[in-house]
């Protein structure tokens, strides 16, 4: 795994934009799987500003999320379906139909679970995934004891990472108690991933993901199975990680 530290959430936030922007100017048709929540926020807001400035466009770019609330309508302004056209979609050349979330609403969530995947098959995959990291070491909505063979599939949310999330919500009664994720056998046929990780809160989550050992409790150690992970994290986070990992 290739780690770039860095100092602080802004220098994560900018560098990440500049390394996507490549990836889009190099790539036919760049297709990018995309996370939701704190992390990549200032990613999304430098994507827009270089957008802004004619540095980049998305008119040829697919994008997959990660991840959906189950039960959320899509203007509901916790879907992130919602949050996607409010952080970028609806600020960029992206074309509406080559953005694609899974439906937390649809009638038949085994089938739609089944259709994100053929979508993604059909687009040849994801070239580039950005991730962020759950406090318990879950990637998009994988939660620890997931198997390491799951495709996209609708979970029960755990209580920590509920808890972590109602930070959005009036209340933690209106946290819902499930989601629509990619697998992680999914997540791990992207082409490349990179982990976003910033603040002191994650030290400890990164730490057991360089240094800890592969296992289902812990979903991000996968990551070390992975031929091309791009690690960017700022200082705090990396506060827990030995030397001899990062200057290996
Ligand atoms: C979001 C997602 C989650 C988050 C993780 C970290 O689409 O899949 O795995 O990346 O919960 O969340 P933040 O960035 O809010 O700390």
């Amino acid at each position: 795994m290739n780690i770039i530290k860095v100092k602080d959430y802004a220098a994560m936030s900018e560098k990440v934009c500049t390394y996507l922007i490549d990836k889009i100017q190099t790539l036919d048709n760049p297709v990018l799987g995309l996370a939701t929540g704190s992390t990549p926020e200032g990613m999304y807001k430098c994507l827009i500003e270089k957008y802004n400035k004619g540095e980049v466009s998305f008119k040829d770019v697919l994008t997959f999320n990660l991840d959906e609330y189950v039960g959320l309508e899509k203007n509901d302004p916790n879907s992130y379906y919602f949050y996607m056209n409010d952080k970028l979609f609806r600020h960029v050349d992206v074309l509406e139909r080559n953005t694609h979330l899974p439906n937390g609403t649809a009638e038949n969530l085994d089938q739609e679970c089944k259709d994100y995947e053929r979508v993604i098959r059909d687009a040849c995959y994801v070239d580039v995934q950005v991730l962020g990291l759950g406090l318990n070491g879950h990637i998009g909505f994988n939660e620890p004891g997931t198997p390491f063979t799951s495709r996209t599939h609708v979970v029960e949310l755990d209580e920590s990472t509920r808890n972590a999330n109602s930070r959005f919500f009036d209340s933690m009664e209106d946290v819902p108690a499930k989601a629509i994720t990619m697998g992680i056998e999914t997540i791990m046929e992207s082409k490349e991933i990179v982990l976003l990780v910033y603040g002191e809160k994650k030290a400890d989550a990164v730490a057991r993901l360089l240094e800890g050992e592969v296992s289902e409790d812990f979903p991000a150690s996968v990551l070390q199975q992975h031929d091309y992970v791009t690690i960017i994290a700022d200082e705090a986070a990396l506060s827990k990680v030995g030397n001899q990992i990062l200057n290996k």
